[in-house]
């Protein structure tokens, strides 16, 4: 497919819809660049086919701005928006044949037939449903129908494309080939695309950037790696991943030169200073780790909490363990730990953990939303983050902006 040249940069600014008086989306401030692939990924309802239609025309926003390729688009009608769409319904007409559903935007917009042809040809083929272009829909399963709705959209060749859960009847096989093949085939046609996704996997494996939505408002929108490694906040952390990250409450001790959390009796030690944590110091904090960052020992170590194991699920490549962490009073502190297939690990046993400084993530349990210290940090200090460096465009801004606006830092905290 060849590449499209024009600028398709997308902007929504402040966008917010409301139905029956409550937020769909609220105050969304969002940028994509001109060819980049964004992934939208939040829980059912959270507003993501609601900013879909509001770029796509199909729903208009209540306030705010939606420009396309410089041009403000907020109040016109789809059809004049110069976009594809994929309908999480599939939208496809059941009594015309594939082809037809296939070719319908182009003849629409008055293709030449040999052209026509091709494109039709060339989209079928690349989502295995080219033995199929003479059925009708109404005798094809959910997932056939639904690579019907994916083919007519790449059909189409816009410079903009939205896909609201494309490939989410598919079979999880053909799901990971489509998944790899779209990525491919979108970054040679290079549209601008935004992808609405519940799965997370695909998300991480595909996005040049992750948007990351709860309740109607951006939470974060960040380089996969970045999201993953440094979620901005709690819900961030608990949503992305499988296992999600663990969360544990503690309180800080400074003493005797270092640095250390207690977590239910048992001290994990940061290290001889953590100037992150000094606003803390004899408060609570919460420390979030991913299960495949701790190190796992069959013996006791200095520095290297005991737990109890609860159940080992074995994966494959890793086993998960569900451990607790054996406390001194009645809390119960459970988390989920990788180990390698080889390490020998039973339910009922006990095991040592090891949390490395640099893999903790702390998270203030005192606000609502959990910030993670780091966003923190940036939000209200750093005006340009390093770690939104790789991407040209500024769409941290808004995460930032809510980010400072929301957080009362502590009295004696200094940048
Ligand atoms: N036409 C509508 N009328 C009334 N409420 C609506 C309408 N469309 C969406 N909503 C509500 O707006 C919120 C956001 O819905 P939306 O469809 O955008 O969620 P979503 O993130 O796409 O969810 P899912 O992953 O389940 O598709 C939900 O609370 C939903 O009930
Ligand atoms: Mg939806």
């Amino acid at each position: 497919m060849h590449e499209v040249s024009a600028m398709a940069e997308i902007v929504v600014e402040r966008a917010s819809k409301s139905f029956g008086g409550k937020l769909a989306i609220d105050d969304v401030s969002l940028t994509v660049n001109d060819g980049e692939f964004l992934v939208l990924l939040g829980p059912s309802g959270c507003g993501k086919t609601t900013l879909l239609r509001a770029i796509a025309g199909l729903g208009m926003v209540d306030s705010g701005r939606v420009t396309i390729g410089g041009r403000d688009v907020t109040y016109l009608p789809a059809g004049d928006r110069e976009i594809s769409m994929v309908f999480q319904s599939y939208a496809i007409f059941p009594h015309m044949s594939v082809r037809g559903n296939i070719g319908f935007g182009l003849r629409m917009s008055k293709t030449p037939g040999d052209v026509i042809e091709e494109r039709v040809e060339e989209a079928a083929a690349l989502l295995h449903i080219e033995d199929l272009l003479d059925r009708k829909p109404s005798a094809m399963s959910g997932g056939q129908r639904q690579r019907v709705a994916v083919a007519r959209a790449l059909a189409m060749k816009a410079e903009v494309l939205l896909m609201d859960e494309p490939l989410s009847n598919l079979d999880a096989l053909l799901r990971l080939e489509m998944r790899a093949e779209l990525k491919r085939l979108l970054a040679e046609v290079n549209a601008t695309t935004i992808y609405v996704t519940h799965d997370q996997i695909e998300a991480l494996s595909m996005g040049d950037r992750v948007a990351v939505m709860r309740e109607g408002v951006l939470q974060q929108v960040d380089r996969p790696s970045v999201v993953y490694d440094n979620p901005s906040n709690q819900f961030v952390g608990g949503f992305i991943g499988n296992p999600p990250m663990n969360f544990l409450d503690g309180v800080v001790k400074h003493a005797g030169g270092k640095v250390a959390v207690d977590l239910a009796g048992q001290a994990v030690t940061v290290g001889p200073s953590a100037p992150e944590l000094d606003p803390y110091a004899g408060r609570a904090i919460r420390l979030g780790i991913r299960a495949e960052n701790m190190e796992t020992l069959a013996t006791p170590a200095e520095d290297a909490l005991r737990v109890r194991v609860d159940v080992v699920e074995p994966l494959g490549a890793q086993n998960l363990l569900t451990v607790t962490l054996r406390s001194d009073g009645p809390a119960r502190h459970p988390m989920k730990v990788s180990t390698h297939p080889t390490f020998g690990a039973a339910a009922g046993q006990e095991l040592w953990i090891r949390f490395p400084p640099e893999q903790i993530r702390w998270i203030d349990p005192q606000h609502r939303a959990g910030f993670a210290l780091k966003a923190l940090y940036l939000a209200r200090y750093n005006p340009n983050p390093r770690l939104a460096e790789p991407t040209p465009a500024t769409p941290r801004r808004f995460c930032k902006v809510r980010a400072a606006k929301a957080v009362r830092m502590p009295a004696n905290h200094k940048p």
